[in-house]
């Protein structure tokens, strides 16, 4: 094991200036915990974006590595969980917001944010998902167990060309629901249609529904990334008894509100969050995405880049213009 290794290194030059840069760093410079883990794979979240880009509700203090998922084989761990040459994953908790992060060639990390490589996923099918994956995953099985089934009718997903809205596009079509997607690049029809949407909506046609309390009930249920008014617009579109499962917050993290479709239709809003969710369940989400949820065509969902190209990647996932997952290979 070389001691330097490579990392994305974000720096602030005063005045709320960021850059980031690829450099050598060394095991002794990382945080003092248990496991220390060989990355193998990681990729680009949009929290990851708000990290390199100084977004003080991620990360508090600079220099830092962001990176909030890795994938890798265990170096050593002083708490015994792991044995030297395991494959484990890590997604979420501190990885990546005030702990150095996967966008770099090794980690050290608490033992207990981390779980075996599912049975059935690679490494690298581990990181196409990464926490894009989870959370799709964690949607769409909080809408099943509030009753949603793919007879119930058209389930929107809005921020459709993300990370987490391609997951989510992919793992309902693969359920059998029938989806349309939601998007402000309609330019990307084909691929939200190779997915598997039904039908593909201009996100801007939502906007003229945001000043109105209620909305023609359209969708049976919906997953939405991207909060504010269009978030809320969901729920007042959907039809009786239906739910939205919010996971992200891509526009805005506010919105205005009523009690109309809660009391006349209702309908359920539902959190979800997949960083502190306790392991277990992490566990069981990600049997789910290892065999039940697993869409046809997950390899198309992503494009590997190396760590050099990080910093164009994150630059556009910030703008808005990324589509899919992106996968990151390390030490290759
Ligand atoms: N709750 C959790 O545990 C959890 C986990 C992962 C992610 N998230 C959140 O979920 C959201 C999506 O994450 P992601 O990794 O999929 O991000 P992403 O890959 O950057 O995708 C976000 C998508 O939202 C749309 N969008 C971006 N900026 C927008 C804006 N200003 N107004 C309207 N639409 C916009 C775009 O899709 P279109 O062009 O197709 O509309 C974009 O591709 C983020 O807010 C993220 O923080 C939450």
């Amino acid at each position: 094991m070389s001691d330097g290794f490579k990392a994305l290194w974000v720096t602030e030059n005063g005045a709320g200036n960021f850059q980031q840069a690829i450099v050598s760093r060394k095991i002794a410079d990382l945080p003092d915990n248990s496991l220390l883990i060989k990355v193998e794979y990681s990729s680009l979240n949009y929290k990851d974006a708000l990290s390199a880009h100084g977004n003080p509700g991620v990360t508090r203090t600079y220099p830092h590595t962001p990176g909030i998922d890795a994938a890798g084989v265990v170096v050593s761990d002083s708490s015994n969980r792991f044995k030297p040459g395991e494959q484990v994953v890590v997604t979420g908790y501190d990885l990546g917001m005030n702990t150095a992060g996967g966008l770099a060639e090794y980690i050290r990390v608490p033992s207990e944010w981390a779980i075996a490589c599912p049975q059935g996923l690679t490494l690298r099918e581990a990181m196409i998902y990464g926490t894009a994956g989870l959370t799709a995953a964690l949607c769409i099985s909080k809408l099943i167990r509030m009753g949603a089934r793919p007879e119930d009718g058209e389930v929107a997903v809005s921020g459709a060309t993300g990370g987490v809205g391609s997951m989510v596009v992919a793992m309902l079509s693969k359920l059998g629901f029938s989806v349309a997607a939601i998007t402000g690049k309609l330019e990307s029809s084909t691929r939200l249609s190779r997915l598997g949407a039904q039908k593909v909506i201009d996100r801007a046609s939502l906007d003229e529904l945001a000043s109105k309390a209620m909305a023609k009930p359209q969708w049976a249920h919906a997953v939405d990334c991207l909060g504010g008014d269009y978030m809320f617009t969901l729920v007042k579109s959907l039809r009786y008894g239906g739910s939205v499962a919010a996971c992200g917050l891509a526009a805005s993290p506010t919105f205005k509100a009523n009690v109309f479709p809660f009391i006349l239709r209702n309908v359920n809003l539902l959190g979800v969050d997949s960083v502190e969710l306790p392991l277990a369940e992490k566990q069981a989400a990600w049997d789910l995405l290892a065999e039940q949820y697993r869409p046809v065509e997950l390899e198309s969902i992503a494009e590997q880049i190396t760590l050099a190209q990080v910093p164009h990647y994150l630059e556009l996932m910030i703008n808005g213009q990324s589509q899919g997952r992106y996968l990151v290979r390390l030490g290759a």
